[in-house]
């Protein structure tokens, strides 16, 4: 058992997961969907945590898409809300959890409450390092493709760029990603096979795992199987 323990591979160092089935839950047992999307903030909490223990670095969620602002106004201020407090104690905890927050997404159409939880908890927990939660809020890789080409477009007006050195690292920097290696593994939970507009730019070599379970049963049991599945993988098809 313990040789079987020290013969576990390291865990990827960047897993991205789209956190889908959260109203199906809800529906399956005559709840609202804010209800799903609360037992999804649970899943949320579980999962960084067990990311934690296992010592992956990053850890990248879809929260929120530029396309989620088409659901109803109840659902969307729920999932506001959520976040909203999630944050507030985020902030609360920091300095015994230690975990480290980036957003990705155009956080200028949040509201500005919840936009400076999200300033207050990048700046104040830089400092750490243990795991690094990436946020996708108001996320769209497309939309964030453009916001990185206005962004690059400008340094070229600027003359701080010049626009026939330009390389996919170079390009990489002007992403909301900038400075985070790409994910390895991306899981979708819930049956769906689909990226839905979730780091197209960043997963162009990432090993998926498609999974049937709703995401707020999603449980550390799962996050070790895909990460297995994606070991088994990467020995079939990996390296040079
Ligand atoms: C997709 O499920 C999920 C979302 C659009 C929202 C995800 C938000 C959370 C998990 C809450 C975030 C809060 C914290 C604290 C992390 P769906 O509603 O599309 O499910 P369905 O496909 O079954 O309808």
């Amino acid at each position: 058992m313990a040789e079987k323990e020290l013969k576990k591979p390291a865990p990827p160092r960047h897993i991205a997961i789209i956190m889908d089935g959260n109203g199906r839950w809800a529906k399956k047992r005559g709840l609202p969907r804010t209800a799903g999307h609360s037992a999804g903030g649970e899943a949320f909490r579980r999962t960084a945590n067990y990311c934690r223990t296992l010592g992956v670095e990053y850890l990248t969620v879809y929260a929120f898409s530029t396309e989620n602002w088409k659901r109803s106004e109840e659902e969307v201020s729920g999932i506001m809300r959520l976040l909203t407090k999630y944050l507030q104690e985020a902030l609360r905890d920091m300095e015994k959890n230690h975990v480290r927050f980036r957003f990705f997404g155009d956080l200028s159409r949040l509201n500005p409450k919840l936009r400076k939880l999200c300033l207050d908890a990048q700046s104040r927990s830089d400092e750490y390092h243990e795991v690094q939660v990436n946020f996708c809020l108001n996320y769209g890789g497309r939309d964030e493709i453009i916001r990185g080409i206005q962004a690059y477009v400008r340094d070229v007006q600027a003359g701080k760029a010049d626009v026939n050195a330009l390389t996919e690292t170079g390009f990489s920097a002007y992403l909301d990603s900038a400075g985070i290696p790409d994910p390895e593994l991306v899981i979708r939970p819930s049956g769906e096979m689909r990226i839905s507009n979730f780091l197209p730019w960043q997963t162009v070599y990432s090993e998926f795992v498609f999974m049937d379970v709703l995401w707020p049963d999603f449980s550390p049991e799962d996050l070790d199987k895909a990460i297995e599945e994606y070991h088994r993988r990467n020995r079939r098809f990996g390296g040079a």
